[in-house]
């Protein structure tokens, strides 16, 4: 071996090898527009046709992807025109219908071994007690391969559905209560049954708020972020380390952290660009303009198309914006023509177009840059895009280093939950708060029961030293 190769293999070596899971819906819109339109999609059929979930299962199994990211809302993206104007999302397809995706999770199960499953759920939607239920029997029939995407909605639509008609609480009312659900869901879990008979789902979370990051930064093991740019990531990933470590003592080897991504692969950087040009073709502006008006909230209907966004006095807005901002400084004047422009295809996430040697450069640059753990890969069009995904992208991600050669092997020889693909544990680390409720396979009940109140303390108060 040369002195050179040796170095590179060094080189090879240490770099950080990161998580690849594919950002899906149970839809066949997901983030960008009229995706369904494109010839080669075939997720209209994912309604009825139990086969496309499965045969998409064992491609992903095949690139060796960690995970599929289920990603839920629970009501139209109404509020462009509206309120309760969903003819834009409706007529091209987008997030619109949505089935339930908990219950594609044992087809895609039960084809393959190692992939894993995030699916969101809502804690405005139903009873801990109802959901714990059905997470539990999910991870139970597919051997422990479940995470929980907790999140606490956005679309008042979702609120209209679910809570009688009433809007939707105040972003304060619902992470005040998503704390509360969570603990229930933690004492559900861990202290009702001893180990073995269930186990906790992977926790993962994604909010952008304040309130979001806390408790992400508190409870989850995943957390997933949309930003623009490498820049706007770090800061994000930054600043929920910061309130893990000091504010509640976690170890931050046990927190993953994720992006958002789409990526539009071509054998050269034209064929990727014409690609990208088809998609665009095929986008919806009107439903381009209900999307963001659903992400924000606020209905942009009322501004004029070439009317400065950064002039209308409205906190929802000025965010979105800055998102957008940031990712291209050299547009002149954010208008809503400008911002449709870019959700055309690459939807609220950042969008790679190149060759597979561009398009790694980029993910290496963003992974050296902002520390993320790994990529939830979205789609313009499915199961296309996760075919080259698998057959150009993560070949050339191994071959930087960036990415295993295979899945880690199982702890017990047999299967492989998510935590431990994951973080090579079976159960939560002892930093997280809930990490005591658990009720220890050897341990008896007068036992568990004796220490029970100090893990509850510790769970409502959080421990002073957990390291
Ligand atoms: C990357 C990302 C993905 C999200 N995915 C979902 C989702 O699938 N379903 C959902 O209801 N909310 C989703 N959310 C919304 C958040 O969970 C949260 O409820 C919403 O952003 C409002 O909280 P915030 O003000 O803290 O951002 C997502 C948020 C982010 C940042």
């Amino acid at each position: 071996m040369t002195e050179n190769s040796t170095a590179n293999k060094r080189q090879k070596l240490q770099k950080k090898q990161i998580i690849i899971n594919a950002f899906l819906m149970a839809s066949a819109g997901n983030q960008t527009i009229n995706s369904w339109r494109n010839e080669n999609d075939q997720t209209a059929d994912s309604f009825q046709n139990p086969q496309y979930w499965i045969e998409l299962a064992k491609l992903l199994e095949k690139g060796k992807f960690n995970s599929v990211f289920f990603a839920d809302v629970l009501g139209p993206y109404d509020v462009y025109n509206g309120p309760g104007n969903f003819g834009p999302v409706a007529k091209a397809a987008s997030q619109f219908p949505l089935s339930d995706p908990t219950y594609f999770i044992p087809l895609m199960a039960s084809v393959t071994k190692n992939l894993a499953f995030g699916v969101t759920a809502s804690t405005i939607a139903e009873p801990p007690y109802h959901l714990s239920r059905r997470l539990g029997t999910v991870d139970l029939i597919s051997n422990g391969r479940v995470g929980w995407n907790i999140v606490t909605s956005y679309l008042d639509s979702a609120s209209r559905n679910l809570l009688n008609g009433e809007s939707l609480p105040s972003n304060v009312e619902r992470y005040d209560r998503a704390e509360e659900y969570l603990d229930v869901v933690y004492k559900l879990f861990l202290s009702s049954w001893q180990d073995g008979a269930q186990h906790l789902p992977v926790l993962i979370q994604a909010g952008a708020s304040t309130r979001g990051k806390e408790l992400a930064a508190r409870n989850a093991e995943v957390i997933f972020f949309s930003s623009k740019t490498k820049e706007s990531l770090a800061a994000s990933i930054s600043d929920v380390k910061e309130i893990a470590k000091n504010k509640f003592g976690r170890d931050l080897s046990k927190i993953k952290f994720l992006s958002l991504v789409n990526v539009v692969l071509g054998e050269t950087a034209e064929e990727a660009q014409e690609k990208y040009e088809a998609a665009k073709a095929l986008g919806d502006v009107e439903a381009a303009k209900a999307m963001f008006s659903g992400w924000t909230g606020v209905d942009i209907g009322v501004y004029d198309d070439d009317q400065s966004l950064d002039d209308v006095n409205h906190v929802a807005i000025t965010s979105a914006v800055q998102k957008w901002k940031e990712a291209a400084p050299d547009v002149k004047k954010w208008t809503k023509n400008a911002i449709v422009d870019d959700v055309l295809v690459a939807g609220y996430g950042p969008l790679f177009v190149g060759t597979a040697e561009q398009v790694a450069q980029k993910i290496e640059d963003w992974v050296e840059y902002s520390d993320v753990d790994g990529f939830n890969f979205t789609y313009t069009q499915s199961p296309q895009s996760f075919e080259d995904i698998v057959e150009y992208l993560l070949p050339e991600l191994r071959k930087r280093g960036l990415l295993p050669e295979d899945y880690p092997e199982p702890l017990d020889g047999k299967i492989l939950t998510y935590r431990e693909q994951l973080f090579g544990d079976r159960f939560l680390d002892r930093t997280h708060p809930a990490h005591d409720l658990r009720w220890n396979a050897n341990e008896n009940k007068e036992s568990f029961e004796s220490r029970l109140p100090a893990a509850l303390e510790r769970l409502e108060n959080g421990s002073p030293k957990p390291l």
